[in-house]
């Protein structure tokens, strides 16, 4: 499974990506806002620092616009995915940037049948958002399950780029179910790492060291 970061700021991209977990980056206007970077400065300097797909989106709303858009994201560098709602636009603009060849991340995708549609454009990847699914007491989680299943039926190529999540279980699940990359926020990666029993554990080994006088350097 791929792990993208989802995020604009530089600094815990850089953080995680020394350690091997950054496959690519996915940003949004308001993660771009949040960081208070320009679009475009922000978004080269993470495709300097990563080499895996690194989603920058479109603001734009109608076809023409987005594809202009999308093209002017895209000279940024090799690996920019460029994302694009699913709207019937976005999705005209999928097709023709995908067809220049350039790989399109269709985003805000809330529904199996907005994914079905998605693969049917050209897109390389989509976005469920699983989280404010849940936000609005639906279960991001059977999102992902019904599109890994439509896929795989029909042998789409499109990857499942399961978005919004917001806890280690979204992450786990999405792994059950086959996802094929998770975008999430670097808080949560982290704590990927956490388990009670890890520090209990070794917080007793630390005592034990000490009474032991262990010592290794
Ligand atoms: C995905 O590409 C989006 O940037 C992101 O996952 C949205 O997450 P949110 O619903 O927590 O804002």
């Amino acid at each position: 499974m791929k792990f993208f970061v989802d995020t604009a700021e530089i600094a815990e991209i850089a953080e995680l990506n020394d350690l091997g977990m950054v496959d690519g980056v996915t940003t949004n206007p308001s993660l771009i806002m949040k960081s208070g970077r320009d679009i475009l400065e922000v978004t080269r300097e993470i495709c300097d620092l990563v080499s895996g797909p690194v989603s920058a989106e479109v603001v734009a709303t109608e076809a023409e616009a987005m594809i202009a858009e999308g093209r002017k994201l895209a000279a940024i560098a090799e690996n920019i995915a460029v994302k694009v709602p699913l709207t019937w636009d976005g999705l005209k603009a999928c097709k023709v940037l995908s067809d220049e060849g350039r790989m399109v991340n269709v985003t805000l995708c809330f529904s199996a049948n907005q994914a079905l549609i998605a693969a049917k454009a050209g897109a390389r990847f989509i976005s469920p958002f699983i989280g404010r699914l849940d936000d609005i007491n639906l279960d991001g989680m059977d999102l992902i399950r019904d599109i890994r299943v439509i896929y795989d039926n029909y042998g789409f190529e499109t990857e499942v780029l399961a978005a919004s999540i917001r806890s280690v279980n979204h992450v786990l699940e999405s792994a059950r179910i086959g996802a094929d990359v998770i975008t999430a926020p670097p808080a949560v990666i982290r704590k990927l790492a956490d388990h009670p029993l890890t520090d209990q554990g070794l917080a007793q080994f630390l005592k034990d060291a000490a009474q032991a006088r262990i010592t290794i350097l």
